[in-house]
This record gives C-alpha cells, structure tokens and sequence, in this order.
C-alpha cells in the first residue's frame, strides 16, 4: 500500500518536474500570451484554435492540469492511509502530500494572476519559486514513505536529522535559481558579457541590470565551489571512515554524518524506535539496530 503512495509521489514528480521544464519552453518562446488574458479558458475557449504561441501557452497548461490530477490524488490517498492507520499523529508522508496540495493551489492562482496582468516579472519569479519547492516537497512525500505510515514505525528519512551542509545546499541553490528567474525576467541576460567576469570587470560599473546579473553568478559560483568542497569534504570523511576489519560499522552511524569530513550527506541515517522493532529483535552489542538508508 505504502508502494503505492511511494510510486504515485515519484510520478507526480516526474510529471512536475516536466511541466517546469515546459513552462521555461513558454518563456523562452514569448509564449506566455497565447491563451490572451484568459484564465481558465484559453482565448475565450475550452478548445481554441491553434498556432504555435497558444499550442505551446495551451499545453503548459493541460500538463498543469495533469499534474494537478496526480497532487490531489496524492494528497486523496495520504488521507485515505492516514485513516486506515487510525491513529490520530500525523505521519510525515501525509503532511508533505497535504503541503503538496497547498503549493500547487499557489502556483495555479500564480499562473492565472500571471496572464491576468499581462506577465509582470514578481510573479513569473513567484511561479517558479513555487514550481521547485513543489517539486522538493513531492520528491520529499516519495523518500519518507517506507514503513512510515505504520503506527509507532520509523519515518524514513523523517526521522532523521538534515546535515546543515545539506540544507545550506539547498538554500543556496533556491537563491540560486530564483536570482537566475530575476536575471530573465527583467531583461537582463545580455546585460555581463564574457565569462567568468561581468565585461570584463569585477565589479561592474554600469546599470542595475547588470548588477542584479552580476550577484546572480557571484552566487552560482559560490554554490559551484561550495558543493565541490562539500563532496571533497564527504569523500575524504568517508574514506577515512572505511571499516577495518569486516563487519565493522562505518564510523557514528554509517559514516558518521555531522562530523567534519565525516561522509556527510543530506541526511542521517534513521535508528528505528525500539516500539516499532519486531518482537524478539535485540541490540547488538555494539549498539542498537542501524536501519540505515543508503
Ligand atoms: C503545477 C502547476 C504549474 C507549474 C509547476 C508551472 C511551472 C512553470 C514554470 C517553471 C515556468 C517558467 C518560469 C520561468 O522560466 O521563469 C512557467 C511559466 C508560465 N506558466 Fe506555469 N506552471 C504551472 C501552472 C500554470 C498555470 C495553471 C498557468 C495558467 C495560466 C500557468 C501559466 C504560465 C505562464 C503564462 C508562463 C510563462 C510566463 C512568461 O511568459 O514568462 N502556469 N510555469
């Protein structure tokens, strides 16, 4: 059952991550006005007639109609599991396809506020914002399914602690992205030319088109070199880390996540509660059972 919910999460996200990569298909066509002003018809209609614009503007929005299907199913069947469990805690999976809900809600209401007022930049940026943590939260409800819909059993990843050199990862690549969505929408793509320097100065001495171009690649090249260091930092952490002798585990549980240079990744692995192992299951001596993610 909880397969289920795992695969119907991946395809949601599949399907969203399809549709963002379309809706850059809209922008970059000058697309964006196909359907006209009009929100939920397209030129005033169910079925308009097609040329490129609207078939380009009119399929971005069938596909959001798809992926809506599949978030509200999510959401349907989260609700539909969380009442067979009968239990009145709130798991982690249910939660996320409910917040999945919420931000696809969002970012329909943007996509109609977007053509209403004849695509302003703020929420063509909002638009995408929203498109990428939609996505991070359907990627997040298929990763913590496994055995967390059972009452008293470990999250999955829920359960675990996010290394803050994952999260600030994160953080920087969002920034990241909605800087890159600023750059676009205002025009100011051709505003540095050369690479890696803005016309070749440091700091450029022009307009604010520039500037804002400007701290948009000062900041992928600050995540550039951060997620290099990063992955050099986990290598050597979990090199150091290999077992000496078989069996052995690796480090503070499996690769001892947290430490410096310690095999540090997104997430810690997740210890599952002492009531919700099976009857009869002990400790080793070493410590208590790891049902460790790799
Ligand atoms: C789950 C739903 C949706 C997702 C994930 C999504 C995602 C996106 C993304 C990622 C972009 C590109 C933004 C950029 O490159 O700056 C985009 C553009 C666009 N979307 Fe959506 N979208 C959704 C629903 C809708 C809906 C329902 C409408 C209805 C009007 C809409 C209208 C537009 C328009 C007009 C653009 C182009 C704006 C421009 O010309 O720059 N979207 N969408």
């Amino acid at each position: 059952m909880t397969r289920s919910f795992t695969r119907l999460a991946w395809t949601a996200a599949t399907f969203t991550y399809l549709l963002i990569i379309l809706g850059a298909i809209v922008r970059i066509t000058g697309s964006g006005l196909g359907c006209g002003e009009h929100w939920p018809l397209c030129n005033g209609k169910l079925l308009p007639p097609l040329d490129l614009p609207t078939m380009i503007e009119y399929g971005h929005r069938l596909a959001a109609a798809a992926v809506s299907g599949l978030v509200l199913a999510l959401a349907a069947y989260a609700w539909w599991l969380q009442r067979g469990a009968g239990s009145g805690e709130r798991y982690p999976p249910v939660k996320t396809a409910y917040i999945a809900l919420g931000l696809l809600v969002v970012q329909v209401l943007l996509g109609a506020v977007t053509v209403k007022l004849s695509l302003p930049p703020w929420t063509i940026i909002l638009h995408l914002g929203t498109a990428m943590l939609l996505l991070a939260t359907l990627i997040l409800a298929a990763r913590l399914t496994p055995g967390a819909l059972t009452p008293g059993a470990s999250p999955g990843i829920a359960g675990a602690r996010y290394s803050r050199a994952g999260l600030l990862a994160l953080v920087l690549g969002f920034i990241t992205v909605l800087l890159g969505a600023l750059t676009a929408n205002l025009g100011a793509a051709s505003a540095c030319l050369g690479f890696p320097l803005c016309n070749g100065q440091v700091i450029p001495a022009g307009n604010y088109l520039q500037h804002v171009h400007w701290v948009h690649r000062l900041m992928a090249y600050t995540l550039f070199a951060y997620v290099v260091w990063w992955a050099v930092r986990s290598s050597d952490g979990a090199a150091r880390a290999a077992p000496t002798a078989p069996g052995r585990p690796r480090g503070r549980g499996h690769g001892g996540v947290g430490r410096p240079g310690a095999g540090d990744t997104l997430t810690r692995p997740t210890i599952r509660s002492r009531s919700a192992r099976p009857a009869g299951a002990r400790d080793s001596p070493r410590g208590p059972r790891c049902r460790c993610r790799r």
